[in-house]
């Protein structure tokens, strides 16, 4: 059985566009996976996805035949959070709101064995209130992944104020081994990668909401002028609109800057239900 960093079984909770991601990348590295979600609407989602993003892959070279193959007999799926109670690490991905975060992983503390790691994807939420939340703070982490999961290069590692250096070095080992660059992050709004991130993407929306340029023409300046993939709108949509609300309102609210605040027009697509891509309609229609 593939054991990477004393990790052989990990089970993904939430089933969206992340916790898929996640899934698929550590059966692809041989790691038995059981993915949970509460919809099982979602869990057929999450399977179809998959299988076509492993044919893809593999289409494309990225991964082997015997990885797809692999990846597809290390996967299971589940809607019961007791399918978990084996797994020697559980990362979860569910909706970034920290009630129902904590609550999850106050069950999940119950639930797994106490050698179990539990790890958090969280873009925003404080690692360490999350961690403390648990009997086990110790072996409690941030992995925060990249969206898409398969094809994006980094993971933020974000250990709390008490991770053990232990649970640290083993996470960022995993992360090396599921082919992955690391980066190590203190628990601080929005770690680093959406402290930088986020008031761009929020000031785009402010730009867009003053009327200063069309969503395309913000894109375009953005993409080609600063050399990025896509541009902050495109981006936005993409990561999903109420997720970028989330994370906004996690900075303001623990960095105390009126410069998070989100802008009203993000706010509004949110109240509209336009959350991007996933929900076919964000600034852009899809
Ligand atoms: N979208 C991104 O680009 C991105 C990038 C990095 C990190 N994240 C973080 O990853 C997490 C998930 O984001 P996403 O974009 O995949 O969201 P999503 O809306 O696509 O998926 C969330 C999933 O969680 C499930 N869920 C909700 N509550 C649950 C529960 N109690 N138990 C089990 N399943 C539950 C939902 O059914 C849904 O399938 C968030 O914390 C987000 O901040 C997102």
């Amino acid at each position: 059985m593939t054991n990477i960093a004393g990790f052989q079984s990990v089970g993904v909770v939430g089933g969206g566009q992340m916790g898929a991601g996640i899934a698929q990348v550590c059966a692809t590295y041989g790691l038995k996976t059981i993915l949970v979600d509460i919809n099982p609407k979602q869990i057929e989602t999450a399977r179809t996805g998959i299988a076509g993003s492993l044919e893809k892959l593999s289409t494309k070279n990225v991964i082997t035949a015997e990885q797809k193959i692999a990846a597809i007999g290390s996967l299971a799926y589940s809607s019961d959070l007791s399918a978990l109670k084996d797994c020697d690490l559980v990362i979860e991905a569910i909706v970034e709101n920290e009630r129902i975060k904590t609550e999850l992983f106050q069950t999940l503390d119950k639930l797994t064995k106490p050698t179990c790691v539990l790890a958090s994807n969280t873009s925003s939420i404080p690692i360490t209130r999350l961690g403390a939340a648990t009997t086990r703070p110790d072996k409690f982490i941030g992995m925060h992944f990249m969206n898409p999961v398969p094809l994006m290069k980094l993971v933020e590692v974000i250990p709390g104020m008490a991770t053990s250096e232990d649970t640290t070095r083993r996470i960022l080992d995993l992360a090396a081994g599921l082919g992955k660059e690391t980066s190590r992050s203190a628990d601080y709004p929005g770690f680093v990668v959406n402290r930088i991130l986020m008031p761009m993407i929020n000031e785009a929306f402010n730009a867009l909401m003053e009327g200063v340029a069309t969503a395309e023409d913000i894109d375009k300046g953005m993409k080609l002028g600063t050399n990025q993939p896509m541009g902050p709108l495109t981006l936005a949509d993409f990561i999903g609109l109420d997720t970028c609300y989330a994370i906004l309102k996690v900075l303001h609210e623990g960095l105390g800057d009126p410069r998070y605040r989100p802008s009203p027009l993000l706010a509004k697509h949110v109240e509209a239900g336009w959350f991007g891509r996933k929900t076919k309609r964000g600034v852009y229609k899809y």
